[in-house]
């Protein structure tokens, strides 16, 4: 039987939770892959002299980038630095690499698969979007033959918790952000991340770039978290058959441009989006020749992320291939910007209705609750709606808009 060593460095939740996997998993994953991967050394910063697998634990990055036994790294440090150090040294060594780290691929992605592709070596990262939900090898895998022309996606899953509470009991945003904390789900000293949708956009730059082979700079992705989804709104949502979910998405076109969007929006209680609750992620792909794709799975917690990242091992030790940069940073990144009109779901004061009326196509509006009323809005580009709500807040009015999805 061939033996494998991987490294991990940053034994964390996800990375102690790649050796627990191992130990769950191991004699199936003998049998069926004819590999015995075994983990050869850990590093991390904590003291974990106590730990039963101590002998495992080395002093610094050096000691696994000179350890010849080690074919494997994978980085669960997170963040920016020490982890893109960490990560070319070990390419440079011609170690592959595995990361779980969306930060690091959305920002360096392109340069760091060049470093791999240098060195004959592979950098894959399925656990860094979806958690355990295939997205990026379904990509990259079943769909390679098909041009992806829209992604869609609950990419994370502490506002999708957030947002199940608000609407299934009622919660402010404040009350089930607490709750989420307590369970786990978001960060207590700041979970801006998530809440802001930076998580979402950085994962929604990995899908787009990967589908139009041409990096997305995440300063071209508009980005709306759900601080300010009210539990009013969502209650109004709900009078009119539908929910507020935080959408990813992207469009992109023949000539490999592309645009992306994370925010807010209404779904209607006929869309699959709708019923994604907690913190599961959902993906849709519109492809070209398979029409359209749902993925759907846990997209957190620490054993669904390291079985991502286990089947990533698995795909290098045995398929020996190395596999081309998903993307490149092309010469000049140029924004796009869409010129598409949409609909609106909105909420506002009831006693601003009659002035909405008259600066808005408004299709309907519900029954008043608790003062406020919401509105269908037709037929406006996202810069349109975004002036005409400034131009209502320079006259002293407030008003939510979601995007119709
Ligand atoms: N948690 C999830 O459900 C999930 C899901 C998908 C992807 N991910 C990604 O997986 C990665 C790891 O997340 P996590 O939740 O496992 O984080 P975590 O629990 O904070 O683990 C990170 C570990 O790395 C250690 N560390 C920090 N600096 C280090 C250094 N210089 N050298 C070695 N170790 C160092 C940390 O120690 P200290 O605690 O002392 O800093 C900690 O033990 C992140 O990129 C995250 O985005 C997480």
């Amino acid at each position: 039987m061939v033996s494998a060593k991987i490294a991990i460095i940053g034994f964390g939740k996800i990375g102690s939770a790649v050796l627990e996997s191992l130990e769950i998993n191991g004699d199936y994953l003998r049998e069926r892959t004819g590999t015995n991967i075994e983990v050869g050394a850990i590093l991390d910063i904590r003291d974990f002299s106590d730990h039963p697998k101590k002998h495992l634990f080395l002093n610094g990055i050096d000691d696994i980038v000179e350890n010849a036994e080690i074919f494997c790294v994978v980085e669960t440090i997170g963040g920016i630095e020490p982890a893109y150090s960490f990560i070319k040294k070990c390419l440079n060594a011609k170690k592959h690499v595995i990361t779980a780290n969306k930060e690091l691929i959305a920002t360096h992605g392109s340069e760091l698969f060049i470093e791999a592709e240098k060195n004959g070596v592979n950098l894959m990262f399925e656990a860094s979007v979806g958690g355990a939900a295939p997205v990026i090898n379904t990509m990259t895998g079943a769909l390679a033959a098909n041009k992806i022309e829209k992604i869609e996606g609950i990419l994370n899953g502490t506002t999708n918790f957030i947002l199940t509470r608000m609407y299934s009991e009622g919660l402010s945003f404040e009350e089930a952000l607490d709750e989420a904390v307590k369970r786990g789900y978001a960060e207590p000293q700041d979970p801006s991340e998530d809440i802001d949708g930076l998580d979402a956009k950085r994962k929604i730059s990995i899908l787009t770039s990967i589908a139009s082979g041409h990096y997305m700079n995440l300063d071209f992705i508009p980005t709306k978290g759900i601080s300010k989804v009210t539990k009013s709104d969502l209650l109004l949502a709900k009078m009119s058959n539908g929910t507020i979910k935080l959408i990813a998405s992207a469009e992109i076109y023949d000539n490999g441009g592309s645009v992306a969007s994370v925010s807010p929006m209404f779904v209607s209680n006929e869309d699959e989006f709708s019923k994604v609750s907690d913190s599961y992620n959902m993906i849709r792909f519109s492809c070209n020749l398979a029409d359209r794709i749902e993925v759907f799975g846990r997209g957190a917690g620490r054993l669904p992320t390291s079985g991502a990242i286990l089947s990533d091992i698995i795909e290098i030790a045995t398929k020996k291939q190395t596999r081309k940069p998903l993307w490149r940073r092309s010469g000049v990144e140029k924004k796009a910007i869409s010129t598409k009109k949409y609909d609106y779901f909105a909420t506002s004061s009831s006693s601003y209705k009659e002035k909405i009326s008259e600066m808005f196509r408004v299709v309907s509006t519900s029954e008043s609750v608790d003062g406020r009323i919401s509105y269908l809005l037709s037929g406006y580009t996202e810069h349109e709606m975004e002036e005409l709500t400034l131009c209502l807040l320079s006259d002293g009015m407030e008003m939510s808009v979601y995007r119709v999805f």
